[in-house]
């Protein structure tokens, strides 16, 4: 079997989705914009999205012609709400997009329920989510579809990558007539891509993870290597040229191998996530309620701090990798909110929460070291 096929067969075991629905693309967020073309969305439409996610997430709706309706979250999950959602509603909701963030899903059956009962599509972005259930289901399969994200830090890595899974079949053909028109990345995309993810496995420690951070940012904005985003897709909401581009074989490979390591990850981070929860509980510092702890498969997990730079400082001097999503209501735009159609004070919750949060890693190489740093900078814990 080639690598594309096993690797689909791989994600379809995981998803309980069959093969022929579930298209692999160049990131994430090109399976998101094939769903939104082949769900029909356009110029008109209306797509409800939470105002803490990634502004690749605005862009390919706004890519599409459609107008991106953002809602604000709940302090307690960082997801959306059923609430939130219904007082978006309009004539023109064409899609509902619900956000797994960190690995949490929540209200997922309420949210689709509500939303068929309207004839409205619901898409699901698990980008943090492959692998986590939600009520005992994959997350992914509540809604119309889902898309998934394979990019460095993601359940699982291809360096970048994504894929879609369509569980409405009702739209097979035109999901799979949108994808016939995926490019081929560039053979120089292709080459640095394959460096990069060796670089990865053989560099990437956590005394050199700091500089490698600012240095593959400071490369990526400026185009000179294949990054998580491209600089254009954070200064404007236009399509950049050579978007819409299909998985290559570096990724497939990687990915087909690298899934049969998961279920040892989520394992893992699982318990860590848990470790934390009761750690900052403890202190007295924000966490998870119990009943969410169920539904959540800690890609990340969030804190929230009175001082970022300082708390960022003294984790760099520890060695600790500290993550920094999401540093804005559309990470990781900080300025002209109003070419996404956002104005960021209309949701004071997701402003609050992105002014203040940084997240863990829940694959520490000594956990012990992360909860002796978390103790030690109490004070400026939220
Ligand atoms: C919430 C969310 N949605 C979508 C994406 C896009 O995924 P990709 O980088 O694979 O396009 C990300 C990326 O990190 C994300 O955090």
């Amino acid at each position: 079997m080639k690598h594309r096929e096993a690797y689909i067969q791989r994600i379809s075991d995981w998803l309980s989705v069959q093969p022929g629905q579930i298209e692999l693309y160049w990131k994430g967020r090109v399976g998101l914009y094939a769903l939104l073309k082949a769900f029909g969305v356009k110029e008109g439409d209306e797509v409800i999205l939470p105002a803490f996610t990634c502004v690749v997430v605005p862009n390919a709706i706004i890519y599409c012609g459609a107008k991106p309706i953002y809602v604000d979250i709940s302090p307690k999950t960082l997801n959306t709400t059923l609430d939130h959602i219904k007082q978006a509603i309009t004539e023109q909701t064409k899609v509902i997009m619900v956000q797994n963030t960190f690995g949490l899903s929540n209200e997922v059956d309420e949210i689709t329920a509500y939303a068929k009962s309207k004839g409205i599509l619901t898409i699901e972005d698990c980008t943090h989510g492959f692998g986590g259930t939600f009520k005992d289901a994959p997350n992914g399969s509540y809604c119309d579809a889902a898309f998934y994200s394979t990019q460095w830090n993601k359940p699982f890595s291809t360096g970048i990558g994504g894929f879609a899974a369509l569980n409405n079949v009702n739209y097979t053909q035109q999901f799979r007539e949108v994808n016939s028109k995926l490019a081929t990345p560039s053979r120089k995309d292709r080459y640095v891509l394959a460096s990069l993810i060796q670089a990865k496995k053989y560099l990437l420690h956590d005394s050199t993870y700091w500089a490698a951070l600012r240095l593959y940012r400071s490369l990526s904005k400026s185009g000179l290597v294949v990054g998580s985003s491209k600089g254009e897709e954070l200064v404007d909401a236009k399509m950049p040229k050579n978007y819409f581009l299909r998985a290559v074989k570096v990724q497939e490979k990687v990915g087909e191998k690298a899934l049969l390591n998961l279920a040892q990850a989520l394992e893992n981070r699982q318990q860590n996530g848990l470790q934390y929860n009761q750690f900052l509980k403890e202190l007295g510092k924000w966490h998870y309620a119990e009943e969410d702890l169920l539904n959540h498969s800690f890609l990340n997990f969030p804190i929230f701090v009175k001082d970022k730079k300082a708390f960022q400082a003294a984790a760099e001097k520890e060695k600790i990798r500290l993550g920094d999503w999401f540093v804005s209501p559309i990470h990781p735009v900080m300025e002209n909110f109003e070419l996404w159609h956002l104005q960021p004070n209309d949701f004071p919750v997701a402003l609050e929460k992105s002014n203040h949060i940084l997240n863990l890693p829940t694959e520490p190489s000594n956990i012990h070291q992360v909860l002796d740093f978390l103790q030690n900078q109490a004070d400026n814990l939220l």
